[in-house]
């Protein structure tokens, strides 16, 4: 199954150009894999399928959902309509029964995203640049709690606001051109959508505050080597390995991944005590699913599982 809507301009210039049609949120299943009501997280949004954006690309295809950031004239740079059109891409990933997963890209061979949209933030005075920041955090997060798994294909800069988008999806698969960077303080700016926090938890406080107090540009293999990127693949390979790594993913219990994701998340912001807590309660609720028995069973029965969902 393919889906697939490339869109220019507005909400009525929506195309979805294989014709399925995703108006009818309770009816688009798309034979892919089946609805997934029941996942951990706040319940889904009703959500019109098939919405346009100007400058994302939204495809779905075998229950991939790739968003490619496109502006490559402007090396991918996130003004506010392209932060506005992220945030309704993360809610829509999560909506659709037909997606299990996510790849996130930048359009080109040059740029990931080259960061927030500098000539938008030129003019900005306080009270703008604090909400504009609070709008992409929120965005970004939406994409870091999503109980689906979610890629960054880092196919070339990630600066700015690029790493910090980044850094909010699950995992990192970065071509072997990519640079990544905090550069804001060259601008006299901090970062603001999420830098200051999750850089130093990816990579340590010591190596997060040399990025980001030097801006500082590292290449693909030192992103490896501190751990900001999980793989470095050839440029030419990285949208097949970002496939690749994300269909086992989607591969696995759908529900025991989403489990997994958000006991990381929301442990890393507890105690040890308390996050041992929470992942005994998600032990015990994954023993309450089909998929248990199912995963368990085909591995008595040395076949592949086939889980459900449920
Ligand atoms: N915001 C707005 N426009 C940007 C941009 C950004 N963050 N990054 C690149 N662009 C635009 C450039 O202004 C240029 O537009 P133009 O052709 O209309 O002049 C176009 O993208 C191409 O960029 P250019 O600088 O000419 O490419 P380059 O190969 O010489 O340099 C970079 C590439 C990434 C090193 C450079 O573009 C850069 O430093 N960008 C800003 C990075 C940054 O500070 N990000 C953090 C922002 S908070």
């Amino acid at each position: 199954m393919h889906t697939s809507h490339v869109l220019t301009n507005t909400a009525s210039h929506a195309t979805d150009i294989h014709g399925a049609g995703h108006s009818d949120p309770q009816t688009s299943h798309g034979g892919a894999g089946k609805p997934r009501a029941d996942l951990p997280g706040p319940p889904a949004p009703a959500l019109a399928y098939g919405m346009s954006y100007a400058h994302l690309l939204f495809d779905v295809a075998d229950r991939v959902a790739t968003v490619t950031v496109n502006r490559p004239d402007k090396l991918n740079a996130l003004n506010d309509a392209v932060i506005g059109e992220l945030d309704r891409a993360a809610d829509e990933v999560r909506a659709r029964a037909d997606v299990a997963g996510v790849i996130v890209t930048g359009a080109g061979t040059k740029a990931f995203v080259a960061g927030a949209d500098i000539a938008e933030m030129r003019t900005q005075g306080p009270f703008e640049a604090k909400a504009r920041a609070l709008r992409g955090q929120a965005a970004f997060r939406k994409f870091e709690t999503c109980p689906k798994p979610i890629v960054a294909a880092v196919n070339g800069f990630a600066l700015g606001g690029g790493c910090e988008l980044a850094m909010a999806c699950h995992l990192r698969i970065a071509s072997d051109a990519a640079k990544f960077g905090q550069p804001e303080v060259k601008l006299g700016i901090t970062p603001g959508f999420g830098g200051t926090q999750r850089l130093p938890r990816l990579v340590g406080k010591g190596r997060a505050l040399e990025l980001i107090l030097t801006g500082r540009m590292v290449g693909a293999a030192e992103a490896l080597q501190i751990g900001l990127v999980n793989r470095v693949v050839p440029a030419a390979d990285l949208m097949a390995e970002a496939g690749k790594l994300l269909r086992g993913i989607i591969a696995m219990g759908p529900l025991a991944v989403a489990l997994s994701l958000e006991a990381v998340d929301r442990g890393l912001e507890m105690s040890l005590e308390e996050g041992l807590q929470l992942e005994a309660n998600h032990f015990g609720l994954a023993a309450a699913s089909t998929d248990m028995r199912e995963g368990m069973t085909a591995f008595l029965e040395k076949r592949d599982a086939r889980f459900s969902g449920s």
